[in-house]
């Protein structure tokens, strides 16, 4: 059976349901078709809104992840009263303290009146204020239920095999059967390469999380330490990542993966030790060789491309669903998206 929709987006993680509410907010009509919304990177990332405390330096992707940041508070304050749910958004900075010393750094006294009883061998840091953070497994929840409120159809449990394509995309083959569209976005974070060659590819990231009693909050910041960041929520539990491994699709949390993440999170903050230890789990980062995310037109005239986030995808959520449902309705380049361009791999 053949199904006909005006936009597909094939990817229902946090970069494919932004962008479907954003088209939908304009009036415009959307289907979303997700393989299997908990695999997404979405569930899995510590929801950090970094671009400081990840040290992008001054670049079109530096700017992309300010501009995206600054879109935040708004974005979260109109999602949430679509839905009367709560992100976790928290505008709480981040402290990177650092284990030597470097320029334009505090010294240890002035990051402990920020945070106290961080690790002996913290020499000093930086304070980024603008920084922020969102519980990101709240946000997909939200932009979940603020699809349901708009009316967005939402296909889940089909996996996409195939573009058929001449200059454009004509029809997608799936485990349901035959989709087409007027136009098509391409959202599917670390599997993209199973439907276009372009060089995206997933990186591994392991995470776990403790607990503390609610009433007594030690942290009120984000740490992002050379090793590890620690993220603690207001609800009591504290996220604590990542690592970075290249080992494709392999599944599941390894003992030396959760032994280095909490060894890492004891050295820059000791009271970790006498915390309960929750839960583990991993995911997988779009990653592209330039770590820079693929944004824009593709080789197929009625196909856009958003993905390859990689570090990044809960901080560029607003900006990407902005840009690319612009790109979308005025059939124009955004000059903005210009360094995220395909091409550059080509
Ligand atoms: N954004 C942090 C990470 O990917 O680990």
């Amino acid at each position: 059976m053949t199904q006909k929709r005006e936009i597909l987006i094939i990817g229902g993680g946090i970069i494919g349901l932004s962008i479907a509410i954003e088209l939908k907010s304009q009036g415009v009509p959307v289907t979303i078709l997700s393989r299997d919304f908990s695999e997404a990177a979405t569930h899995a990332a510590a929801g950090m809104i970094a671009p400081q405390a990840e040290e992008i330096p001054p670049s079109p992707m530096l700017d992309l992840c300010l501009a995206s940041r600054a879109l935040y508070p708004d974005w979260i304050r109109k999602l949430e009263a679509l839905t009367g749910m709560n992100a976790g958004y928290w505008a709480c900075g981040i402290l990177a303290p650092r284990y030597q010393v470097s320029k334009g750094m505090l010294d240890r006294a002035s990051i402990l009146a920020h945070q106290r009883d961080l690790g002996a061998e913290v020499v000093g840091g930086y304070w980024f204020p603008e920084d922020a953070q969102v519980d990101n497994r709240a946000l997909a929840k939200v932009l979940w239920m603020a699809a349901q409120e708009l009316g967005i159809e939402i296909q889940t449990g089909i996996q996409v095999d195939r573009f058929v394509a001449d200059s454009n995309i004509t029809q997608l083959e799936s485990t349901q059967g035959i989709w087409k569209a007027d136009r098509y976005i391409l959202a599917t974070g670390a599997w993209s390469q199973d439907l276009l060659p372009i060089p995206v590819f997933p990186k591994k990231g392991q995470m776990l999380s403790v607990r503390i009693n609610q009433a007594d909050l030690p942290l009120k910041q984000v740490l992002y330490g050379e090793e590890s960041y620690i993220v603690p929520r207001q609800d009591g539990r504290i996220v604590i990542g990542a690592t970075s491994e290249n080992v494709g699709f392999q599944k599941g949390n390894t003992s030396i993966g959760v032994h280095q993440l909490l060894s890492a999170a004891i050295r820059l903050y000791p009271p970790i030790q006498r915390f309960t230890l929750e839960e583990t789990w991993y995911g997988f980062r779009p990653a592209t060789s330039d770590e820079l995310p693929i944004l824009g037109s593709s080789p197929f005239a009625n196909l856009t491309l958003a993905t390859g986030h990689y570090r990044n995808g809960i901080l560029l959520a607003p900006i990407t669903a902005k840009s690319i449902a612009q790109c979308v309705l005025t059939e124009k380049a955004d000059p903005n998206l210009e360094a995220f361009h395909w091409s550059r791999f080509s």
